[in-house]
């Protein structure tokens, strides 16, 4: 099979093409055969090996793992001995975590992982899509903020794979939603269902007072300290992007009256992860969800897939395709 596979830190560059034997399912796994996989900022720390701290997760001199992505869609073609929850044939989509390794045209998932069926209505590539971005949004809006109907919602970084997630989900939730991003990206956020949006190049939204329930840094360029006074009584603040600040800020700020809250969603429990991915399905396949996709690209160019995801700037999702060709329009 072919994979994506660096051996050292650095630039997207470093991630070539190789080729590696056939991996075989152990009991209770299944083998899956990748059509899609998402290229995201995970992806892009774990690459660079920067911020500093993606080392302590990804290796402390050289990469622990030689392929990355965690996020994946495809179809199970191969079943290790006491698999009863899929069958070969079974299309499916996940996150694989920490253990990596979806950037490659065959991947080994223990049954009992972060791994549900994919309705025929929902694509590959928006799939894929839906654990880069909604995977981690519904917990932060659910199990964070506790969102409530009626809830005054800022996302920042709304036209990113988090922020477009949070914003139709903060929608669902009843939320009335202000996003903001840049110029390039105001009518898509507006088309996600934003009530309001906010051009972060013409306009500080720290500068109301009292303005918010919820803040959800999604992209983690505030500061609690920033916006707190942006919050009302009893709101709270959310980031994505973990600093020495925000970690600390968790823990003080709870006897307070505003909240700053930090999660790490990628480590949550695979039990826990595999009734959203499940919810969040149905919702796709509703129609309800709809994650936007910046760029597919085959597995060969993966390189540029990293770059677009460096440059900080993507409207959603970046995906990469290692098997066969088929879009969000196709079912398989
Ligand atoms: N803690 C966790 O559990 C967790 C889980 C997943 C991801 N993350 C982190 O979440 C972050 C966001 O991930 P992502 O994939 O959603 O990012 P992304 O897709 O790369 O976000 C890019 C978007 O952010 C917008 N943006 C850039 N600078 C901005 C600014 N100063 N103000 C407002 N918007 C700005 C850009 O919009 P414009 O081009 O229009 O400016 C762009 O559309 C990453 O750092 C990732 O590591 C954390």
């Amino acid at each position: 099979m072919r994979v994506a596979a660096y051996e050292r830190y650095g630039p997207p560059e470093v991630v070539g093409i190789a080729e590696r034997p056939a991996p075989e399912p152990g009991a209770g796994e299944v083998r899956v055969r990748v059509h899609a996989a998402s290229i995201g900022a995970a992806d892009s720390a774990g690459r660079s090996g920067t911020p500093w701290f993606a080392r302590l997760a990804f290796g402390l001199r050289a990469p622990k793992r030689p392929v990355l992505g965690s996020d994946f869609a495809g179809i199970v073609d191969a079943i290790g001995p006491g698999v009863t929850r899929f069958a070969i044939g079974d299309r499916v989509f996940g996150a694989t975590g920490a253990e990596q390794g979806a950037h490659a045209e065959l991947l080994i998932v223990a049954e009992s992982g972060a791994i549900v069926g994919l309705p025929a209505a929902v694509g590959m590539t928006d799939a894929a899509a839906i654990c880069d971005g909604a995977l981690t949004a519904l917990p932060f809006l659910r199990d964070g903020a506790h969102l409530r109907p009626g809830a005054r919602v800022l996302v920042n970084g709304a036209s990113g794979s988090v922020g477009a997630a949070a914003v139709q989900l903060a929608k669902r939730l009843g939320a009335e939603v202000t996003a903001v991003c840049g110029p390039a990206h105001l009518e898509l956020v507006r088309s996600l269902g934003a009530d309001r949006v906010i051009d972060h190049t013409r306009e500080d939204f720290t500068a109301a007072r009292d303005a918010y329930d919820v803040i959800f840094d999604a992209v983690g360029k505030s500061t609690f300290r920033r916006c707190r006074r942006s919050l009302a009584a009893g709101g709270t603040y959310l980031t994505t992007v973990p600093s020495f600040a925000i970690m600390l800020q968790q823990i003080t700020s709870k006897a307070g009256s505003r909240r700053a809250v930090i999660m790490f969603t990628g480590l949550r429990k695979d039990a826990d992860k595999v009734p959203d991915l499940e919810e969040l399905a149905a919702l796709a396949t509703s129609g309800a969800f709809r994650p936007p996709i910046e760029r597919e690209v085959p597995l060969d160019d993966i390189a540029a897939g990293h770059r677009i995801v460096d440059s900080g700037h993507k409207a959603g999702s970046v995906v990469v395709r290692p098997v066969g060709a088929d879009s969000r329009k196709a079912a398989s």
